[in-house]
């Protein structure tokens, strides 16, 4: 069942939001090399909790952290680890959910690690462009396909960079995951239309090498991430929006300046 929310419950998302736009803030001036990827869990834990909140993904499906903290050639879902020492050059996306008085919110940021590569920069540029692209699709009267199909087209364009297609967007509220699907590829025109109130996530993973991913299991094999097939390096970028008679509005930003024409007013 997709719901439309109402403006009282768009205002919970976006506080939802507001809290973990600020982790996202805070581990700007904590991912540096030297750091482990737990550390990026303790400062998420921490904040979420003075906030009044708590972490979603934390119990979903027999996860047991806050965030999944991917690096480099990790795509997705990956767990945070003491022993896993982030270093010069490393990108990493930090994954997490929010709930705030029953609100969620998703988002998933890609950080460079110290000096990297032209090569990643320009992946991390890439993929966030490919967000916001999506993003300018979910508008009233788009179909659900439009989104896809801008990131795709986008992506496609660039040489070398591959799509991810196993893993996709979603509704949001009043759980983690809803209907509608939000692939990251599609056809335009085509799929469910989109109205105003619909809460989605558009998060674009893209490769730099081919689209195709693998499952890996973690050590004691009580859970399985993603890696890219041949090794290369994958960046995502996500927010949680809502459709809006005045375009889509971004619930999850870090950043007003940047997002200027997606807030709420
Ligand atoms: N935040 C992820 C998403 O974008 C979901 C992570 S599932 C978890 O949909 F179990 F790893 F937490
Ligand atoms: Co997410
Ligand atoms: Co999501």
């Amino acid at each position: 069942m997709i719901t439309i929310k109402s403006a009282r419950e768009i205002e919970k998302m976006a506080a939802s939001g507001a809290v973990l736009a600020g982790v996202h803030k805070g581990l700007r001036d904590i991912i540096k090399p030297g750091i482990s990827s737990w550390e990026i869990e303790r400062f998420a834990n921490k904040y979420i909790e003075e906030h009044g909140a708590t972490p979603s993904e934390k119990g979903f499906e027999g996860y047991k952290y806050a965030t999944c903290v991917s690096v480099n050639d990790e795509v997705a879902h990956a767990i945070p680890r003491k022993e896993l020492i982030l270093k010069n050059g490393d990108i990493v996306k930090v994954d997490m959910t929010v709930n705030l008085d029953g609100f969620e919110s998703d988002s998933c940021w890609t950080y460079a690690v110290g000096d990297i590569s032209p090569e990643a920069k320009h992946l991390m540029d890439v993929t966030k462009k490919a967000l916001y692209l999506g993003i300018d699709q979910a508008v009233v009267g788009n179909r659900i396909g439009d989104i896809g199909h801008a990131i795709q087209a986008y992506t496609e364009g660039q040489e070398h960079m591959g799509d991810v297609r196993e893993l996709i967007g979603h509704g949001i509220q009043p759980t983690m995951h809803e209907q509608p699907n939000v692939p990251n590829y599609g056809e335009a025109g085509h799929g469910l239309r989109l109205r105003a109130g619909m809460t989605i996530t558009i998060e674009p993973m893209i490769n730099l090498g081919t689209w195709e991913i693998i499952t890996k299991e973690v050590a004691d094999k009580s859970w399985n991430y993603y890696a890219t097939a041949d090794g290369s390096l994958s960046a995502q970028y996500e927010h949680t929006l809502v459709i809006t008679d005045d375009g889509p509005k971004i619930l999850t930003s870090q950043d007003p300046e940047f997002d200027k024409d997606y807030l709420l007013s």
